[in-house]
């Protein structure tokens, strides 16, 4: 039996974060210059069933048997059993490794999760349908995020620019014209979970309020979305920024995201927004050639960690 290898992009939300949990459009993308890998290796003189794993970039080295059920990759690696009705998976080695940073809004989680379900479907001889990939990845993001909207598993299975609606067949559209972001990170990990955790207790305290917030956020997505077809992304610019002060209303900034915001639209951003679910981890700006080094470098001395660039374009 051969060992079987499949590797997943991160992926940033542009648009509509947290909306997106209330049923609103967002605007998620690939972000290929980091990668999850998963290589799952036939142990043949292992005991019969073992499934060992070893995760080093997170100190992780068990067997499924030892690991809690609602452990993500336990609930991964079981969830592709039950899609095929496998009791015993054939002695093997699962290993991970990933250059995503984790809890910092680039998808880790739904990275890893996607990997392993196609290495390990693969490696049964039974490959799954990107849809199942993504619905599986959906089970385990639920252990991640609490109650997820499902954009991460979306993004990160097809690989390409997606507009996504809660619970709606997948929508990809088209980028007319290539844009450059910078993705800076402030270094602050900032589970998911807890966000939208709190998102939500905002929202049930008040509803009206939050339900406003959401809904313009939701128009700001169509009008992105508008805006790259029409192969216009400088008027992305704008956008970023009044999805950034709705963010801000929704109580899901910092000052180090805020901090980082200014310091880029000081240095000649178009526009700039925290990505994802906030508190901590990245925020994006929208560059252009003549501004892109400038804003990298002003946003490094700003204090973030790491400055990733990345292309938006269609997938070939
Ligand atoms: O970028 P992340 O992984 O932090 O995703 C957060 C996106 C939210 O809208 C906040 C939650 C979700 O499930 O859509």
């Amino acid at each position: 039996m051969p060992a079987f290898t499949s590797t997943s992009p991160g992926k940033i939300i542009l648009f509509g974060e947290h909306a997106v949990v209330y049923g609103q459009p967002a605007i998620a993308v690939p972000v290929t210059q980091v990668r999850a890998r998963v290589t799952v290796l036939p142990q043949p003189r292992a005991p019969r069933g073992q499934v060992s794993i070893h995760a080093p970039d997170v100190g992780l080295q068990t067997t499924l048997d030892a690991l809690p059920a609602d452990h993500p990759l336990a609930a991964a690696i079981r969830g592709v059993m039950t899609e095929l009705s496998v009791e015993h998976i054939p002695a093997c080695m699962v290993r991970i490794s990933s250059s995503i940073p984790v809890a910092s809004g680039l998808g880790s989680g739904a990275a890893v999760s996607v990997a392993l379900i196609r290495a390990l479907a693969a490696y049964l001889g039974r490959p799954l349908a990107d849809e199942r990939v993504s619905a599986l990845a959906f089970e385990v993001e639920k252990i991640h995020h609490g109650t997820p909207s499902g954009i991460d598993n979306t993004v990160v299975t097809y690989r390409q620019p997606v507009f996504f609606i809660k619970g709606r067949p997948l929508e990809t559209f088209s980028i007319r014209q290539p844009f450059t972001l910078l993705i800076a990170d402030t270094g602050v990990a900032s589970p998911t979970k807890e966000t939208v955790a709190d998102v939500r207790a905002a929202w049930q305290a008040e509803p009206a309020r939050y339900e406003r917030l959401f809904a313009a956020a939701g128009s700001i997505a169509r009008a992105a979305r508008q805006a790259i077809e029409a192969g216009q992304p400088q008027r992305l610019g704008p956008l970023m920024n009044e999805n950034h002060a709705l963010l801000q209303e929704m109580g899901v900034s910092s000052h180090h995201l805020d901090a980082l915001v200014r310091a880029a639209r000081e240095a000649g951003a178009l526009g700039a927004k925290l990505s994802g679910g906030g508190r901590g981890g990245n925020m994006i700006a929208l560059v252009q050639a003549e501004t892109k080094d400038r804003v990298a470098r002003v946003l490094s001395e700003a204090g973030a960690v790491r400055v990733i660039e990345t292309e938006v374009r269609n997938q070939e």
